[in-house]
């Protein structure tokens, strides 16, 4: 059973939808520079004009209204407030968000706020290497305190950053996000000034917005052992410290597993440089929730030495491309033989969100807003203008059925929301992969599509699902 003011909601994130990239007053962040190198995206597409959110907001908050949707979790493109990553504030851009905000009210939609959302200014990219550098700290609470000066009256609900642990590592470790790297030292280090850079602006927060609550967004995949093989549990055990503990374990708790920390010291030759200060901080900077964005598990086996390496993630579309990989004498990640996938090789698995949500709750105790769900697929429209995605609609039903299910073995789960509303940008996938409850006409190509939005099949489900939890309550 679904409290009555359960924030029935869906998300974007500025990215991904605005488009407007260098509109009044906005400056590139580091991924309008990113998407220039070629072979970085699927067919090279960018967010120049993404779904053209920017322009359109009014048309997409009424859709939202007719839905009945009670929140919307959005991102604030740091670039458009701030030009330069700080000083000089854009009023144009605070205007946006500040009638973007202003409509969502209007319709009595909750407005979420997502700090940081990966489009990090190109410009602190340039003067000192954005996250590798201590001085971001201080840039990103002064951010912040500008958000909270002008949104902290009518925003109740704060998002941090977004998957710290994928952009971290995508973008240090893989090399498939900005700025490109493969160093895990840097890695290592990088993650590090995010955790006080978040940890500082949840305790900004505190000061200036007393009646107002916040978390990150973590993506959580929960990780299960093949089997009952004692090497394959002992290699999962570790493999949630190395994937998931060590970051909400420093959000929740303000110090990193030391299975981890000795992992790296021993195995890598990796030290991560904590200054005397540092865990204050990270202690000081509780969240008041935590924001989960789950869209699978993840199933592993102890890895033999001469066993399989890292390999890049499917991103073709194409099913059954996903190889095993991991690292040699440590762990492999497999196929889970009892799950589907999605054509990108994404599992599809609801009872994993219950288990997800059962762990945090045992291990953190926490309030919990499920911040993104969802299932990207190709879509089809019909000749009669119509998009029929009952597989979308199977997929969220049967999430929420196992959010429903945690609540009763005692989670504390306050909202959802499913990604995305519209759809949008897939930064690596171009515009084929697609998440919303809106269709938008809009292919990879520049300039492409008249941007039309459709109201998929699921639109009407959503709308339906949640006039009857309203009627219900
Ligand atoms: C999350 C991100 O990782 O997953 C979103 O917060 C993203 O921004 C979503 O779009 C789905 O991932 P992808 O790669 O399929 O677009």
């Amino acid at each position: 059973m679904f409290d009555k003011d359960f924030l029935w909601g869906s998300a974007s994130a500025a990215y991904q939808v605005e488009g407007a990239h260098l509109t009044d007053g906005k400056s590139p962040s580091v991924w309008d520079e990113f998407v220039k190198i070629p072979g970085k995206t699927f067919n090279g597409t960018t967010g120049k004009v993404a779904v053209d959110h920017y322009h359109r907001y009014k048309e997409d908050v009424a859709l939202m209204a007719e839905m009945g949707l009670k929140a919307y979790r959005f991102s604030i493109a740091w670039s458009r407030i701030l030009p330069e990553g700080r000083s000089q504030v854009n009023q144009a851009g605070i205007e946006f968000y500040s009638n973007l905000i202003d409509e969502l009210i209007a319709h009595e939609i909750e407005p979420i706020i997502t700090i940081y959302h990966w489009d990090l200014p190109q410009a602190l990219q340039d003067e000192y290497k954005g996250w590798e550098s201590r001085r971001i700290i201080e840039d990103f609470v002064s951010y912040a305190r500008i958000l909270f000066q002008n949104f902290g009256d009518r925003v109740k609900y704060w998002v941090t950053l977004n998957e710290q642990n994928i952009f971290i590592n995508f973008g240090y470790n893989l090399a498939m996000h900005p700025p490109g790297i493969k160093d895990p030292q840097r890695m290592y280090q990088a993650n590090h000034i995010a955790n006080l850079a978040n940890a500082s602006v949840i305790s900004l927060f505190h000061e200036m917005v007393p009646d107002g609550k916040i978390g990150p967004s973590f993506a959580y995949s929960p990780a299960y052992a093949l089997d009952c093989n004692p090497q394959n549990v002992l290699t999962t055990d570790f493999m949630e410290d190395l994937n998931s503990h060590f970051w909400l374990d420093v959000y929740l708790w303000g110090r990193y597993p030391r299975s981890v920390i000795t992992y790296l010291k021993d195995k890598k030759h990796i030290s991560i440089n904590i200054l005397e200060n540092d865990l204050a901080i990270l202690k000081a900077g509780q969240p008041d929730f935590l924001g989960i964005n789950y869209y699978q598990s993840n199933t592993f086996a102890f890895n033999p030495i001469d066993g399989v390496g890292q390999l890049a993630m499917n991103t073709s579309g194409k099913k059954s491309k996903q190889k095993e990989s991991g690292e040699p004498g440590l762990y492999k990640r497999v196929q889970n033989p009892y799950l589907e996938t999605t054509n990108w090789d994404w599992e599809i698995d609801p009872t994993g969100l219950r288990i997800a949500l059962n762990r945090l709750t045992s291990r953190y105790d926490i309030p919990i807003l499920i911040t993104e769900n969802g299932l990207g697929e190709y879509d089809q429209l019909t000749k009669d203008g119509q998009i029929h995605d009952d597989y979308r609609i199977n997929y969220l039903e049967t999430h929420i059925q196992a959010i429903e299910q945690a609540i009763a073995d005692g989670s504390q789960v306050f909202g959802y929301c499913t990604w995305s509303f519209t759809d949008l940008l897939s930064w690596l996938n171009g515009y084929q992969k697609r998440y919303g409850l809106v269709y938008v006409d809009r292919q990879e190509a520049e300039q492409s599509g008249t941007l039309q939005r459709i109201k998929k099949d699921s639109y009407y489900w959503y709308k339906y699902f949640i006039q009857k939890q309203k009627n219900l309550g």
